[in-house]
């Protein structure tokens, strides 16, 4: 981001001179490319390094702009509960998903966001979420059934991207959604391949020039349904958000409502194929709880073309336990952006208002005094009891706070689900000897997608 003035409805406000940061300790690295590339080849690693040579806050120089680090459970309940509202996510996500996804709700702050937040949350209400969990349920089982019918070795990671988006498809835009669904989903996978590009302008034949042109095709969907959608929707979240009011009654706007349901598409895609692919690569590498999860979805009770319930997913203990180990290893939002509004301290080190600001669950997840043995999956570590002696802000992959994650509840639903149908049915295994390489940013994805064996369930 340019070190321009920044003006949002609420704030303005001009990043501080580099020499207003330098009583911070850190390491800026390169002239103009900073730490970036070290950054990118190993964030885990590199961030354990700076936090090790100059502890849980520190000042580094990524992506054309001089930032501050804030490690650890405390810096993440100051940063996300941000009880003095001094942080804003407008000016800290803007930069990398505002071209694309303008005025989603992560990128809305403070009394206009709460507003927002407000109107969306009829979509995440229990009736509408059974309404999805039938979509997910059918989607699902017929998915794992084609796996079934073609047992052996596969790509796991596309397949569940593939997965994520039909789900989506009929989930967020409805059943009936017809011969669009291609071209829609197509201009989407644009939008957010994107959103995570190295090249941030749209230039002749970029990604992000793909992006820009997928938004436009998504905006002139939206825009047109609208009104069908308001005279004759069904029970899809876009028809949901087409009925959806602010406290005073008005219906959102067209704009509010393209702007939220691209930024809904986003927000729910790469984050559940990411996670639902490190959960069955978990259980792949650890046959003994994929055992465990198995009898658990055997204890249910329920023949295979029977359709899953609400009740069903809450008595799914131990996947939902293995479902947080999972997200705590591999954190699909791994790092989050914020800008202080005001001066505030941490650790005695005063920061002056416009800094960016980074906290960091992958690093929080990791830390070995509060996780020992972080490198081991032990879903134990979520019984009640483990989870009752521990900082609330240690295990924040949806986040904390205002902001938190809206569809948290949506992605436990999706998670235990396809748990439910994938269990089994079938059982997954990795080839002996093959440990799989991860590329943890922007978000944790296996690099050469993840080989798995898939074998039927007898
Ligand atoms: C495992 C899956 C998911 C993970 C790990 C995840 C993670 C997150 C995180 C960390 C944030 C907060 C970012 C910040 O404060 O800077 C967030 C916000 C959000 N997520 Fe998710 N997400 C997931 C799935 C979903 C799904 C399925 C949906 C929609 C159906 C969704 C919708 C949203 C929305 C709307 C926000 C913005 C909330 C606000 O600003 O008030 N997410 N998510």
């Amino acid at each position: 981001m340019s070190m321009q003035s920044v003006a949002s409805p609420a704030f303005t406000f001009t990043p501080p001179k580099r020499n207003t940061l330098t009583h911070i300790p850190g390491d800026e690295g390169w002239p103009i490319i900073g730490n970036t590339l070290a950054a990118l080849a190993d964030p885990k690693g590199h961030i354990e390094k700076q936090a090790e040579r100059f502890g849980l806050l520190y000042r580094t120089h990524m992506f054309g702009e001089t930032s501050i680090s804030l490690l650890g459970p405390e810096a993440n309940e100051l940063v996300l509960f941000d009880q003095a509202k001094l942080f804003s996510s407008t000016h800290g996500w803007g930069s990398i998903l505002g071209l694309l996804f303008p005025r989603g709700l992560m990128l809305l702050d403070f009394d206009e966001h709460r507003l927002h937040r407000r109107a969306l949350s009829v979509a995440f209400k229990s009736g509408p979420m059974k309404s999805y969990l039938a979509e997910l349920d059918t989607g699902i089982a017929a998915r794992v059934a084609q796996w079934r019918a073609q047992p052996g070795s596969m790509l796991f990671y596309p397949a569940m991207k593939q997965l994520t988006l039909d789900l989506a498809a009929t989930s967020f835009l409805g059943a009936g959604i017809g011969p669009e669904v291609d071209e829609i989903t197509r201009a989407f996978v644009d939008m957010v391949a994107a959103s995570v590009a190295v090249i941030r302008k749209p230039l002749p034949g970029t990604k992000m020039a793909r992006g820009v042109r997928g938004r436009k095709r998504i905006v002139a969907y939206f825009s047109e349904q609208i009104p069908i959608r308001r005279a004759k929707g069904g029970e899809d979240l876009f028809s949901q958000l087409c009925r959806a009011t602010h406290e005073d009654g008005a219906l959102l706007s067209t704009q509010d409502i393209v702007d939220h349901m691209s930024f809904l598409m986003m927000a729910a895609h790469d984050t559940l194929t990411s996670s639902l692919t490190s959960f069955v690569a978990a259980l792949a590498a650890n046959p003994q709880w994929q055992n465990r999860l198995r009898d658990e979805v055997t204890g249910l009770g329920i023949a295979s073309d029977e359709p899953t319930t609400f009740d069903n997913l809450e008595a799914m203990h131990f996947t939902d336990m293995a479902f947080k180990e999972a997200l705590r290893q591999k954190p699909p939002v791994p790092s989050m952006p914020r800008r202080a509004v005001r001066d505030f301290t941490f650790k005695g080190f005063a920061i002056p208002a416009g800094s960016m600001i980074g906290v960091n669950p992958l690093f929080t997840h990791h830390m070995p005094e509060i996780w020992p043995d972080p490198d081991r999956f032990d879903p134990l570590r979520f019984t009640e009891e483990a989870q009752r002696n521990r900082h609330r802000f240690a295990w924040v992959p949806f986040g904390g706070g205002a902001h938190m994650c809206l569809g948290l509840h949506f992605a436990y639903m999706q998670a235990k689900c396809f748990a439910r149908h994938f269990l089994q049915n079938l059982e997954v295994s990795l080839e002996p000897g093959y440990t799989p390489d991860w590329q943890m940013w922007p978000i944790p994805k296996p690099r050469d997608g993840l080989r798995v064996t898939l074998k039927p369930v007898a």
